[in-house]
């Protein structure tokens, strides 16, 4: 009715620039969720095998930064053996140093956002995922990876699994729930034998298929 419709955003040149743009480079970003030891890690080896990605994982990044004597060090590993977050100024902060540092354009990101505090933080990077890969699997599956796992991780014991699966619940899903709203989640059945797995995240990254 009448002349005045929703006007089409007006998206100027500057603002087309900015989005996903990190220094001079455009990035795609993708996302890699699901509880802990839902098979993240496992699977993104497999993704930047076969499509060229770098993969940064939250965790591992957070805990590189504890072994290099950071100053905040002491803080991430009380947080780490607590399964607690830590706070996304830290862990946005290495992300973004490692994306500028690697000459890749394509970036999984594993293990993050985890809570509503990292990805509104995120969010303000104008950088924004292609997708969100989510790892649906039981706790009862992933207590059993993980308590498998051999890794010496200080955060691989029952009592802080527990910890984490509820950090999970609480924090995490909400985030997934976020994306799920916006249509931008693709959800996998982790808890099937990891080729399988492999099988379906496939067909999800056929379209970024390296040029060959
Ligand atoms: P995440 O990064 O999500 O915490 P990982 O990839 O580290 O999980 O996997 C946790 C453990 O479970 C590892 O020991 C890994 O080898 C194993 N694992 C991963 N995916 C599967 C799967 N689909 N089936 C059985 N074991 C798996
Ligand atoms: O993903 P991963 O299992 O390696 O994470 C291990 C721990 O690292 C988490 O339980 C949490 O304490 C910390 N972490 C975090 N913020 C993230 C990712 C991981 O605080 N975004
Ligand atoms: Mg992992």
């Amino acid at each position: 009715m009448g002349t005045v419709v929703d006007a089409p955003a007006v998206v100027t040149e500057k603002e087309v620039v900015a989005e996903n743009m990190l220094g001079d480079k455009k990035v795609t970003v993708v996302f890699v969720l699901g509880g802990p030891g839902s098979g993240k890690g496992t699977q993104c080896s497999n993704i930047v095998e076969h499509f060229g990605f770098t993969h940064l994982s939250a965790g591992d990044l957070l805990r590189a930064e504890i072994k290099s004597g950071s100053e905040n060090g002491t803080m991430i590993e009380n947080m780490i053996k607590e399964g607690k977050i830590v706070p996304s100024e830290v862990t946005i902060k290495l992300l973004q140093q490692a994306m500028i540092k690697n000459e890749n354009d394509k970036f999984l990101i594993d293990g993050f956002p985890r809570n509503e505090e990292n990805r509104a933080a995120f969010e303000n990077t104008k950088i924004s995922p292609a997708f969100v890969l989510f790892f649906n699997c039981s706790e009862e599956e992933m207590e059993r990876r993980l308590l498998g796992r051999n890794e010496g991780r200080v955060d691989d014991n029952i009592e802080t699994i527990r910890k984490r699966f509820k950090v999970f619940v609480e924090s995490s899903l909400p985030v997934i729930e976020y994306y799920d709203a916006k249509d931008k989640v693709k959800k996998i059945d982790a808890a099937k034998p990891i080729p399988e797995v492999f099988e379906d995240v496939k067909a999800i990254f056929a379209p970024y298929a390296k040029a060959t």
